[in-house]
């Protein structure tokens, strides 16, 4: 996944105070489109008219953007039902145009020479740096030359968070960021990208900590704040973030002032290799996406143990989607430095993510095991698809644990308009009623069909999730399709289990879903085996979109 995000990008990620002298220029981003403007894709442009009735928006635009900027029009175009035309040329050609001011277009586009350069587009009025280009960081700027509506919208939407998500996904391997100092940079970069994990890791931090939700909880390179308000609305912790850069004390309290926590919340500036509490302190520490900044890891995991009570957990380290390869390290080395550093109790935990693990001896026994499940189902959509908002449907085998459990992850986590499908009324009954006695209903409806034969028109949701082997026995082929048809151009689906305690007669290899995989046509699908079986459907953004 990192092979698509630029090194610049990842600078303001690391935590490492750098030269941010190349910073000095702001892009301003708008927030995307409103959902409630999106009519059917594919309709349009006809008479050189979008459904809006405004012009169609024409964009001249350097080649080697096509590939990001046709995906990220796709999605405009389903958002708002309005039409992009691209024209693309080398990007010698496009600059020759805007400088003869012959581009004849609503928007110009194109890619600066290196790092902090600007460009001919760049030097127009009012031009936008809308993303950087991976690897090397040269920028890719944007001008809107008319008064099209549509232009300046469609700018705004190519630098906006959806933007971002669609370049960064790109096998062009494009990607955004912006700021003054480090710690705005990485609060744009948190504001714009990554915000919708925060939930998940604090879900994932709660379970894994063996049921504590109260006392002291430090959190090591707290950053602005996200993770801790995360926390703390879903415990009774008095949080304390600790970072080492300064400039991340406004934005922190910013943070925490709008979420109304400052009873709770706290800042302190501070080293991870020297911690400034004493012996026995916290009842919990966290650290998300910095332990492998820190010089010393060692060092810190021996000072997390002295400051951490012994009836205590410590859950440290992230997925480290976004952090350059330079500060990745691999769970061999990780693992050789947790056995060196003397803690006893201290393990790497190598599911979604890389963590490591301080239990005490007198810790919750429940902190020893892995507290995953389905309702950490709703973790790999909002890590590895950023949905969190529109329709999701769960479909739903029966009305066990399981299948609660996922409906509870989706609810938790985010703002999805859930339907939970079941296979008969009765089984659906019952559903509600435990749904209306868990003051949910405004939150999920059930429903009653399969998955042979959706009762929903093309395109209705956002996302499709199901635990269990509701696909793998009978009929795969034509459940993939009917999976594909009702997802939405941009969404995703996953399907699967661990199947644990399936006896082996029943169980399916992964050739043979792979085989019926092949057989349906669908262009972006894929069985993978991480943590289970899972069958991945994406739809309307070619291959780009599934991770490997
Ligand atoms: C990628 S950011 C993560 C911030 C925050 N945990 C989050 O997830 O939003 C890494 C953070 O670690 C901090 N950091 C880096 N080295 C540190 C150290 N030695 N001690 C404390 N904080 C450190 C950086 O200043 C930065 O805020």
């Amino acid at each position: 996944m990192t092979r698509f995000l630029a090194p610049l990008e990842s600078v303001f990620l690391s935590g490492i105070r750098r030269d941010l002298t190349i910073l000095a220029l702001c892009v301003a981003v708008a927030a995307v489109p409103s959902r409630s403007l999106r009519s059917a894709e594919g309709e349009g442009a006809a008479n050189g008219k979008d459904q809006s009735g405004a012009k169609a928006c024409r964009v001249l635009a350097d080649r080697r953007a096509e590939e990001p900027l046709r995906t990220i029009a796709k999605e405009y175009a389903f958002r708002t039902g309005s039409q992009i035309s691209f024209r693309f040329l080398p990007v010698a050609e496009v600059d020759a145009l805007v400088q003869k001011k012959k581009a004849e277009c609503d928007v110009v586009i194109d890619i600066g020479e290196k790092k902090g350069s600007t460009s001919p587009v760049g030097e127009l009025p009012g031009a936008t740096r809308v993303a950087w280009k991976h690897p090397t960081g040269e920028p890719v700027w944007a001008a809107v030359l008319t008064d099209n509506p549509n232009a300046a919208e469609f700018v705004r939407f190519t630098g906006g968070p959806t933007g971002h998500r669609l370049w960064s996904e790109s096998k062009a391997g494009f990607t955004i960021t912006t700021g003054k100092t480090h710690a705005e940079a990485f609060d744009w970069v948190v504001e714009n990208r990554v915000k919708h994990t925060y939930p998940m890791t604090a879900m994932r931090m709660l379970r894994e900590i063996g049921g504590i939700r109260e006392g002291i909880c430090i959190d090591i390179g707290c950053g602005t704040g996200n993770l801790d308000v995360e926390l703390a609305k879903r415990s009774k912790f008095k949080i304390i973030g600790l970072d080492i850069d300064a400039d991340m004390k406004p934005l922190f309290e910013r943070r925490v002032r709008e979420a109304k926590l400052q009873d709770r919340l706290s800042f302190v500036t501070g080293d991870a290799q020297d911690l400034p509490f004493e012996d026995d302190y916290a009842d919990v520490i966290v650290s998300r996406g910095t332990l492998t900044f820190i010089p010393d890891i060692g060092e810190c995991l021996r000072e997390v143990d002295r400051v951490l009570k012994p009836t205590g957990v410590a859950f440290l380290g992230g997925r480290y989607i976004y952090t350059p390869q330079a500060y990745k390290i691999s769970n061999e080395k990780l693992k050789k430095i947790v056995e060196e550093c003397g803690v006893p109790g201290a393990k790497v935990v190598e599911q979604r993510g890389q963590w490591v693990k301080i239990v005490g001896p007198k810790a919750p026994e429940e902190a020893n095991t892995y507290q995953g499940g389905p309702h950490m189902l709703v973790n790999r959509f909002i890590a590895d698809y950023a949905i969190t908002e529109g329709k999701a449907l769960l479909v739903c085998g029966s009305d066990g644990g399981a299948q609660q459990g996922m409906q509870q992850g989706f609810v938790e986590s985010t703002d999805l308009e859930i339907t939970a499908l079941y296979p008969s009324d009765k089984v659906a009954a019952a559903a509600e009623k435990r749904i209306k006695e868990a003051k949910l209903s405004d939150r999920i409806t059930c429903k009653v069909g399969t998955l042979v034969d959706l009762p929903f028109d093309e395109g209705s949701f956002d996302l499709v999730a199901g635990v269990g082997p509701i696909l793998i026995w009978d009929h795969r082929e034509k459940k993939m399709q009917e999976i594909y048809r009702v997802l939405r151009p941009g969404g995703a689906a996953l399907v699967g289990g661990k199947y644990l305690y399936m006896p082996d007669f029943r169980k399916v290899s992964s050739e043979t879903l792979r085989a019926a995989a092949a057989n349906t046509g669908i262009p972006s699908i894929r069985i993978s085996d991480d943590m289970g079986q899972w069958v991945e459907i994406r739809k309307g953004i070619g291959n780009g979109g599934l991770r490997d």
